[in-house]
């Protein structure tokens, strides 16, 4: 197709303003499905999409549609809905020239509007304000307008009213992709240079890459290699979704489609990579390719350990269709053979864990996620630190580093001092405050990652009766005050229960630890100490103590030499007991202690 009629978009929005509802409108106008399937939510539900052969998600989407007479081919590039995948967002954002950045108008500018927005600028695109949902009661287009101006610039004039339910407003919201998106730019006599925006693994047709073609064109059975990767294959099939997967012999300059190429895992493929001819190499890949980054870490063990094998095997075929998860062996004394796990942030987290759950039926325990961390030897190396056991010795770090992110929190503005209090606790240092609105703030701060990971979204959406959104992005590793803090079980080093955390708050979260595990494990024959540590140096203690066997009890009379002497015995039986004897800790402590954060 002639490129000037090409318009490749996405869909931004913060969750559930209306994204799938307004694809699936865009996809009925165009005859890409019929009104019973639009009925059924068709690029949201899984299963539908899996009777139907589609495989998992429909990627991209490419539609026909005739505009003043004129066919043109609109290609709707999807992109994953969460804060954790921002990377995997700005890829698909750069197969595109334009984005529809969706507002909810009863609910106004969220948290995730904003980071999406940004993230479009970042990437250069035209965007195209859409308030969704005008036929709602409740909705307040003037207010929306209002805090799209003040916070993004974004006149009146551009955006577009739209209710994805009825479908007013869709013919126009066509006509503005059309008239506003630029076509790709012409690069058609240049030499191959297509982008891997996203993959997934189908078990009959094994990886399917969707590529946006920059330059040049791809064609069937030609030989291709991954710029960054290096490996090289032959195409065995392209096409598009049309949204069935609808084949083809080429893919042209500007087009967006996928592509198979006998290519075995996902580990193969990543997301940004160049795809060139192997013949006929472009010069340079395509800028802005990186790795993924594993930002959370957490250890999973079978609870049964005859469990192992299963759990392995799960993970490899987890790893086969999510390239940005990692799993390696871990054996902890305490808990046995499991695996650490790195996850792109906690959302990506629970999303393998349900799966895990879900489709092998293993009893998992967890321990707390934790972050990555960043260590400068004295040596001038930098390493990353996943785990507290990768930790070098105290006199071999120069600098101890963790990392931080931007956090931006949108809330009404009477809730401004618990969110400020909130924060504070949190080691959050606040930077800009933007009123939205005549009512609406939105506060920046700049925060450590660990103290936000775990719980901190559910305390504010608790501490604000669910009004505040909020959405982070990372900004890098710096120096901080970090310590690694142990717990000691009767004077044993605990590994699985070893965490790096700033100093201010090692003596509580030790505190906190020992007194779970205090309650959790019950009492032996003999006292238990309980002991926080940190580079050696205890800095708190409880104690389990022992049953009195009253052994005493049986010998009435008053010899009190015989008491005497079967009380000693009984002290040394106690002593012998405490230099070899180790704890029987019940798993359910461990479990108690570790998911508690
Ligand atoms: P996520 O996929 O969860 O991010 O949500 P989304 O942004 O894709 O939103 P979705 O399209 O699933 O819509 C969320 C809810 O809003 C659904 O219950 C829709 O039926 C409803 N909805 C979407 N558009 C409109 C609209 O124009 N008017 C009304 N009244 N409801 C709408």
């Amino acid at each position: 197709m002639n490129l000037a009629n090409i318009r490749n978009f996405s869909i931004v929005a913060h969750i559930d303003h209306g994204k799938s509802t307004i694809a699936d409108r865009i996809m009925l106008h165009a005859g890409a499905v019929t009104e019973r399937e639009f009925h059924n939510q068709l690029l949201d539900s899984m299963d539908l999409e899996r009777e139907r052969g589609i495989t998992i998600k429909a990627s991209a989407v490419t539609m026909y549609v005739n505009y003043k007479g004129e066919k043109y081919m609109l290609n709707l590039i999807d992109t994953p809905g969460h804060v954790d995948f921002s990377y995997e967002v700005s890829r698909a954002l750069t197969a595109c020239e334009g984005a529809l950045l969706v507002v909810d108008s009863a609910q106004g500018v969220e948290a995730q509007t904003v980071a999406n927005a940004y993230l479009a600028i970042n990437e250069d695109l035209e965007i195209i304000p859409v308030l969704n949902k005008i036929d709602l009661p409740a909705a307040m287009p003037e207010t929306v307008i209002e805090e799209l101006g003040n916070i993004l610039g974004i006149g009146q004039e551009e955006c577009i009213y739209v209710s994805a339910k009825s479908g007013k407003g869709v013919d126009d919201l066509i006509g503005a992709i059309i008239e506003r998106l630029p076509a790709p730019e012409d690069h058609i006599n240049d030499k191959l240079q297509a982008m891997v925006f996203d993959s997934h693994f189908d078990e009959y047709r094994g990886v399917i890459c969707y590529l946006r073609v920059v330059s040049g064109s791809i064609k069937e059975g030609q030989k291709i290699s991954f710029m960054s990767c290096g490996h090289s294959y032959t195409v065995t099939e392209l096409g598009k979704f049309t949204p069935k997967m609808d084949k083809r012999k080429e893919l042209g300059c500007g087009e967006v489609g996928y592509m198979i190429a006998n290519i075995k895992s996902l580990s193969d493929v990543r997301v940004g990579d160049t795809i060139t001819s192997l013949d006929e190499p472009a010069e340079e890949p395509l800028p802005g390719y990186e790795p993924p980054m594993q930002m959370v870490f957490s250890d999973f063990y079978p609870a049964q350990s005859s469990d192992y094998p299963k759990m392995k095997a799960a993970f490899e075929r987890l790893a086969l269709n999510d390239s940005s998860f990692t799993f390696f062996p871990q054996n902890s004394p305490a808990l046995g053979f499991g695996f650490r796990c790195g996850f792109l942030g906690l959302l990506h987290m629970e999303i393998v864990q349900e799966r895990l759950e879900r489709e092998n039926d293993i009893e998992v325990i967890q321990t707390s996620p934790s972050v990555s961390y960043e260590v400068l030897s004295t040596s001038g190396e930098i390493f990353k630190v996943d785990s507290p056991s990768q930790l070098p010795e105290k006199s071999e770090i120069e600098e101890f580093r963790e990392p931080f992110v931007k956090l931006e929190i949108i809330m009404p503005k009477d809730y401004i001092g618990t969110v400020m209090q909130l924060a504070e606790q949190r080691r959050c240092v606040v930077g800009k405050t933007e009123y939205l609105g005549s009512n609406r703030v939105m506060m920046q701060f700049k925060a450590p990652l660990a103290e936000i990971v775990y719980d901190f979204y559910d305390i504010l959406k608790g501490a604000t009766r669910g009004y505040a959104t909020m959405d982070y992005e990372l900004l890098g590793f710096e120096k901080s005050d970090l310590v690694k803090i142990d717990i000691l079980v009767n004077k044993v080093e605990v590994d699985a229960l070893s965490t790096i955390v700033h100093r201010d708050s090692a003596e509580t979260r030790g505190r906190k630890m020992i007194t779970r595990l205090r309650q959790a494990i019950p009492r032996q024959q003999f006292e238990v100490p309980l002991q926080v540590a940190v580079g050696g140096k205890v800095i708190a203690r409880e104690t389990i103590k022992a049953y009195r066997k009253d052994v005493t009890s049986k010998l009435y009379g008053g010899d009190i030499t015989r008491k005497m002497k079967v009380l000693k015995k009984q002290k040394e039986g106690k002593k012998r007991m405490k230099s070899v004897a180790s704890v029987q800790i019940p798993q359910e402590a461990f479990k108690s202690v570790l998911k508690s954060g």
